[in-house]
C-alpha cells in the first residue's frame, strides 16, 4: 500500500521503517530537515536496535521528505507526531498533532484513511474526525504499543492491534488496517475494533497500568528498607502468581523516559477536564512514589560514602532512562546525576549510548566513555541504568579502579554476594544491609 507517515520522530521513524519492511511503499514527512537528511541517508537520528539496518534494507520503498505535497500518491497517513507534556501543567500538548492535521487537511483525497498513532487525551479523534471528514477522507485510530530498545520487534509483531473507527463502524478502514498489518493478522495477533474514545483509552490506560505496577513495588521497597526485607524477593515470590506475574516488578530507580511520566500526567488532566479527576488521583501517588526513589537514591549515597557528599567523588554508572536506549528525556537516573553535583559531589558519568543526548541537556557534568574509566579514583559507584554491561561488571577487576569499594545499585541487578565477597559495600533501594537469604 502506500503510505504517509507524518512525523518521524521515534515512533513515526521507527513505523515508516517496520511499513517498508512489510512491503509498503512509504513517505516519512517531518518539518525537521535534519532529521529527513539523516533519515534518507539510512542514518538513525537516535539510538535503536535494528532501526539503521532497516532503514538501509529498504531502499527505494522508503523516502522522507519536508515537503507535505509529496504525500499526494499516498492513500493512507499516518499522524505519529509527539504529544508532550505542557509547559507549566500537566495536560499533553496537542500542537503538533493539530498541526499535522491541518497541514495535511490540503492533500487529503476522499477515500484516503488517516490513522492517528500518537498518545492523545480522550475525545482527540472525535474532533480531529470532524476536520478529516470535510475532505471526504476517513479517520481511525490505531496506538501503538512499542518499546524504546525493541521498537521493531514491537511494531512488526505486535501482542494486539487496536483500531478505533468512526461512530457506526467503518468496515472500509478495518479493511485498510487489516491489509497494512497482514502479516501479524495472518499470524493471529488479537485484533480489537472499538470505538474512538475506547482505542484512545486503550493506549492511556496500558500506560498508567504499568506505572502502577512499578510505583507498587516501589512502595514496597519503602517498607522494605525500615523493616529488613528483600523486595527482589519478595517481587519474585508475588510475581509467582500468575494473576500478578513477575514482569515490570523490578524495584528501582522507577519510571522515566518520553511516555509514562507524561501519559499518566495528562490522563490525569484529561480526567479533571472530565470532571472525574477522583478516578484517577492514585496516579498523583504513583508519580509521587517514583520521584521519591531518586531522592531516596541520593540519600543512599550520602550515606554511603559518610553523609556528606562534598567534595567525594562519585562514578554514574547509566544516563538513558532504560537500557537498549539513548533517550534521557525524564530520565531518574540524570536526574540523580545532577542531584549529586548539586550537593557538591563531584561526578563522572558513563553510558553505553546516551553520553551525547545527556551532554546536550546537562553539558556541565563530566562524561567519559567507559565504567571503568568512570569508577577511577571513586568514593563510591552507582548503578542508575541497568545496561548489560553493567550487570556483567566484574567486582574485582572494577575494584582496582577505585578509591572506596562501596557500589550503590539503583536497578537491583547486581548480585550483592558476589560484590560483597569481593570486599565492596555493596547498598541497594528496598534490599537489606546485610546479605540476602539464598534464593533456592
Ligand atoms: C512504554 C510502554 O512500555 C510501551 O508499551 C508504550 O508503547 C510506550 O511507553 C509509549 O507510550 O510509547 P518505554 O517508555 O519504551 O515504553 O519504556 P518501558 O520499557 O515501559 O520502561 C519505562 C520505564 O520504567 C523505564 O524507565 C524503566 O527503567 C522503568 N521500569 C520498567 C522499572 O522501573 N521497572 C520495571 O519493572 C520495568
Amino acid at each position: 500500500m502506500k503510505i504517509s507517515v507524518i512525523g518521524c520522530g521515534y515512533l513515526g521513524a521507527v513505523h515508516a521503517a517496520s511499513m517498508a519492511k512489510l512491503g509498503h511503499d512509504v513517505v516519512g514527512v517531518d518539518v525537521d530537515a535534519d532529521k529527513v537528511a539523516s533519515l534518507s541517508a539510512g542514518q538513525a537520528p537516535f539510538f535503536e536496535p535494528d532501526l539503521p539496518e532497516l532503514l538501509l534494507e529498504a531502499g527505494d520503498s522508503l523516502r522522507f521528505t519536508t515537503e507535505m505535497a509529496d504525500l499526494n500518491t499516498a492513500t493512507v497517513h499516518f499522524v505519529a507526531v509527539g504529544t508532550p507534556q505542557q509547559q507549566g501543567s500537566n495536560a499533553a500538548d496537542l500542537r503538533f498533532v493539530d498541526a499535522a492535521i491541518e497541514s495535511l487537511l490540503e492533500h487529503l483525497k476522499p477515500g484516503d484513511l488517516v490513522v492517528g498513532k500518537s498518545t492523545v487525551p480522550v475525545g482527540t479523534a472525535a474532533r480531529l474526525a470532524e476536520r478529516v471528514e470535510t475532505t471526504g477522507a476517513r479517520l481511525a485510530w490505531n496506538p501503538e504499543f512499542l518499546r524504546e530498545g525493541f521498537a521493531i520487534k514491537d511494531t512488526l509483531t505486535p501482542d494486539r492491534l487496536v483500531y478505533g473507527v468512526r461512530p457506526g463502524g467503518d468496515s472500509d478502514a478495518v479493511a485498510t488496517l487489516d491489509e497494512i498489518y497482514a502479516t501479524a493478522i495472518a499470524a493471529n495477533t488479537p485484533r480489537i475494533v472499538t470505538d474512538y474514545a475506547t482505542a484512545e483509552l486503550v493506549k492511556v490506560s496500558a500506560n498508567a497500568f504499568l506505572a502502577t505496577k512499578i510505583s507498587f513495588i516501589n512502595a514496597m521497597s519503602e517498607i522494605a528498607e525500615v523493616t529488613g526485607a528483600d523486595v527482589t524477593q519478595l517481587a519474585d515470590a508475588i510475581g509467582l502468581d500468575d494473576r500478578i506475574g513477575r514482569k515490570f516488578l523490578n524495584a528501582g530507580l522507577g519510571f522515566g523516559g518520553g511516555c509514562l511520566p507524561k501519559d499518566i500526567r495528562g490522563f490525569m488532566a484529561r480526567a479533571e477536564e472530565l470532571g472525574v479527576d477522583q478516578a484517577l488521583s492514585f496516579l498523583s501517588e504513583v508519580d509521587a512514589i517514583n520521584l521519591r526513589r531518586r531522592s531516596r537514591m541520593v540519600d543512599l549515597t550520602r550515606e554511603v560514602v559518610g553523609g556528606d557528599l562534598e567534595g567525594k567523588r562519585i562514578a554514574v554508572l547509566g544516563l538513558a532512562f532504560k537500557p537498549d536506549s539513548d533517550d534521557v528525556r525524564d530520565s531518574p537516573a540524570l536526574d540523580v546525576a545532577t542531584r549529586l553535583v548539586a550537593e557538591g559531589a563531584i561526578v563522572t558519568a558513563t553510558d553505553p549510548q546516551a553520553i551525547e543526548t545527556a551532554r546536550r541537556r546537562n553539558p556541565e557534568l563530566t562524561y567519559v566513555a567507559t565504567a571503568a574509566e568512570a569508577a577511577r579514583d571513586a568514593d563510591a559507584v552507582v548503578l542508575l541504568t541497568e545496561w548489560r554491561d553493567y550487570k556483567t561488571l566484574d567486582p574485582a577487576e572494577l575494584a582496582e579502579s577505585v578509591n572506596v569499594r562501596a557500589i550503590v545499585d539503583g536497578r537491583n541487578c547486581l548480585n550483592p554476594v558476589a560484590w560483597r565477597e569481593a570486599g565492596w559495600l555493596y547498598r541497594a533501594l528496598g534490599r537489606p544491609q546485610h546479605a540476602p537469604v539464598a534464593v533456592s
